[in-house]
């Protein structure tokens, strides 16, 4: 119906410029304004120029609603190059441009170790950008992205790659966006978009002027308009398209020409509420699929026959609510009406026919089924879908995610998949949180990875397989970093506890543990060195079971002070001894010591004349000795795996007994604790 693009010379000029200039080089072009502004009219008609003129010209656009797959407009530049090209043009770049190609079109099952993550991005990004140059050096070629306001971060990573290198090419890439959206306060491509913005010319669109939106009334409803009645839809709209658009349908079929409804969403609202009801009710089922559906799909979702589909889709098409593409393929020919629609459901509704559609993508199997689209789905139906099935999607599509380098896409996936993981199941939770803190390292977010992992080693305490994956997964996180840092100041070695992990740094190697009373007892001594700290402070200085259970040592004012240090000195000494055997497995020696031990304990108690009294203070000093002995042990075991020389140093400068102590060695060793 809309044929001529009114009142856009001066942008379209601009335009025609740019792609002029993609005879001998290439560059960027940002389409912005307000959504309906006729961002998309005018760069189809300016591709469709552009086609017609022997240019080779493909678009992809963006999604909302974090349903589509990473790099999606990318993926659907590449696949209608494929598509448009002829078989010799496509198979000359596809050649040139190489395996790395397959990570972008989801060909690749395994996803590139993380230590090869920057080779296998680079090689990707490169695959697409020499595709690109080898079309370009045949003919011109011109990419369009739209509605970049929605893009992952992962497509405006490869746009700035392809514009960077293609600066010389004949290449020009056309991104749309709407800037309204970019510029509210802390959306998340602002950071992204700006640089490029830096490179690139940039047309904003703005409303039509007065007597354009005469034009368009009259090219819509076929009628003049009254001037007084085309400056106050000049005024109420602001000369957006859209809105316009709207209007003069709604007057087309019988409403007052005055009627301007106050915004554009309500122009659409009365617009579609006229529709004949089937047609609305099949519409707002594709709008739950999505930007674009297949019309299969939409007839399995709906419950109705190809040929009724087929009908409604033509009828939609008539009306523009809808345009068909390829293959059956048909897309909302703007969003805006399909947010609509979308909103329109109530809750129930709307988990239903998510449900309804995840089955029919679920049973039509791997055929060309993305599993980002069966997770999004089945995500939004629970519980229509069972929450353990959801959870499987979304794994499955955090995978697959990882396989094209989409690590922005994969996690939100796993994000997802733990919203919907009871918190009963912490091993599910903690096993879940390993795969995301590998996306968000994967998507340079090495702190965020951290975080996810402490949280994780906390929920993995009893998996002991689970945890040592995940301590592993810490170790190489901080690795690197963490020696760079220990070879600035290899002075400085850190027993520091964040509140779930352990960070042990000693000797230029960090490494991290979960949470251990062990860790906290050497802390506490690391922390007063060359001081006697009893272990009864050593219990009591963390709350819990033990410490409520443990009396001080030396509260009961039974025992006068030098009988206290007597005891403590005389049998703290065999205590060492004792865990020394202990720990050269030398058991029968430890058992030899004991026996001298309990000995001096009798001994004790008759000189001191304390009866029935001393003999609870011995039991529990005792009690205590053994629990902090056994727990630090405990932890040099488990270091002397993970961290030989951190556990050589301890075992040789830390004591334990009755009284325990940290003596540094001689030359010092300080800690950050
Ligand atoms: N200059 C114009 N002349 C005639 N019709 C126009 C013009 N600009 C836009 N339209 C019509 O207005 C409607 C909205 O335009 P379009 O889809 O291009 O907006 P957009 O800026 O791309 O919006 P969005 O940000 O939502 O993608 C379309 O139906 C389009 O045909
Ligand atoms: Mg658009």
């Amino acid at each position: 119906m809309t044929t001529t693009l009114i009142g856009r010379d001066g942008p379209a000029t601009r335009l025609r410029a740019e792609m002029d200039r993609t005879a001998s080089h290439g560059g960027l072009v940002f389409v912005t304004g307000e959504a309906g502004v006729g961002k998309t009219a005018l760069v189809t008609r300016m591709l469709d120029e552009a086609d017609r003129e022997g240019n080779v010209v493909a678009s992809g656009a963006a999604w909302d609603r974090e349903g589509a797959p990473g790099y999606w407009p990318w993926v659907q530049v590449v696949r209608r190059l494929a598509r448009e090209l002829d078989g010799d043009e496509w198979q000359r770049a596809a050649d040139a441009a190489g395996a790395g190609l397959s990570f972008l079109l989801g060909e690749i099952t395994e996803p590139p170790p993380v230590d090869d993550l920057d080779d296998a991005t680079f090689w990707m990004y490169d695959a697409v950008t020499t595709l690109l140059v080898t079309i370009a050096r045949d003919r011109p070629l011109i990419i369009a992205l739209e509605d970049l306001h929605w893009a992952d971060a992962s497509t405006l990573h490869l746009l700035e790659f392809v514009v960077r290198h293609t600066w010389f090419e004949r290449l020009l890439v056309v991104g749309t966006y709407r800037d309204v959206e970019v510029e509210t306060p802390g959306h998340p491509l602002q950071k992204l978009l700006r640089p490029l913005e830096m490179k690139a010319t940039t047309i904003t669109l703005t409303g039509l002027d007065v007597a354009d939106v005469g034009a368009l009334i009259s090219q819509v409803t076929g009628l003049e308009t009254d001037h007084e009645i085309v400056t106050a839809v000049h005024r109420r709209t602001g000369g957006n398209p859209l809105y316009i658009e709207q209007l003069a349908r709604l007057w087309h079929v019988g409403n007052p020409v005055d009627i301007v409804p106050p915004g554009i969403r309500d122009a659409l609202h009365r617009h579609l509420e006229r529709l004949p009801t089937p047609l609305l009710s099949a519409l707002t089922d594709a709008a739950v699929i999505g930007p674009e559906f297949h019309r299969h799909l939409l007839a399995a979702v709906t419950g109705r026959t190809g040929a009724e589909i087929h009908q409604l889709l033509q009828q939609a098409a008539l009306t523009r609510l809808v345009l068909p593409l390829e293959a059956g393929r048909f897309r909302f020919a703007h969003d805006l009406v399909r947010e609509i629609l979308y909103e329109s459901t109530g809750p129930e509704q709307r988990r239903r026919t998510h449900a309804a559609v995840a089955r029919a993508l679920h049973n039509a199997g791997d055929d060309g089924v993305a599993p980002a689209h069966l997770a999004h789905h089945a995500y939004l139906a629970v519980p229509d879908i069972a929450p353990a099935d959801a959870i499987q999607h979304l794994l499955a599509a955090g995978r697959e995610a990882s396989c094209r380098l989409a690590a922005d896409e994969a996690e939100t996936h796993y994000r997802r998949a733990l919203e919907l993981v009871p918190d009963d199941s912490p091993g599910d939770r903690a096993s879940i949180m390993l795969r995301l803190a590998d996306q968000e390292r994967r998507a340079g977010s090495p702190e965020a990875a951290r975080r996810t992992l402490v949280t994780a080693a906390e929920l993995a305490e009893r998996d002991g397989d689970l945890l040592n994956r995940i301590r592993t997964a810490l170790d190489e996180l901080s690795g690197p970093a963490s020696q760079a840092e220990a070879g600035d100041d290899a002075a400085v070695n850190s027993f520091r506890f964040d509140g779930a992990v352990w960070t042990l740094s000693f000797a230029g190697r960090t490494i991290h543990m979960p949470d251990a009373k062990g860790l906290h007892d050497l802390h506490t001594l690391l922390s007063r060195p060359g001081t006697d700290v009893p272990v009864v402070d050593l219990l009591t200085a963390r709350s819990g079971d033990d410490a409520r259970s443990a009396r001080r040592f030396g509260g009961d004012d039974v025992l006068d002070d030098t009988a206290k240090e007597q005891y403590r000195q005389r049998l703290s000494q065999l205590d060492e001894e004792i865990d020394l055997a202990l720990d050269r497995r030398d058991d029968e020696r430890a058992a030899q010591l004991d026996r001298e031990r309990t000995a001096l304990l009798d001994q004790l108690r008759q000189a001191a004349g304390l009866g029935g009294r001393t003999r609870s203070l011995g039991d529990e000093a005792e009690r205590s000795r053994k629990t902090v002995t056994a727990r630090i042990r405990d932890v040099l075991r488990r270091l002397d795996e993970r961290h030989p020389e951190l556990a050589a140093h301890l075992r040789t400068t830390v004591s334990t007994g009755i009284a325990c102590r940290y003596d540094p060695p001689a030359d010092g060793a300080s800690w950050d604790l």
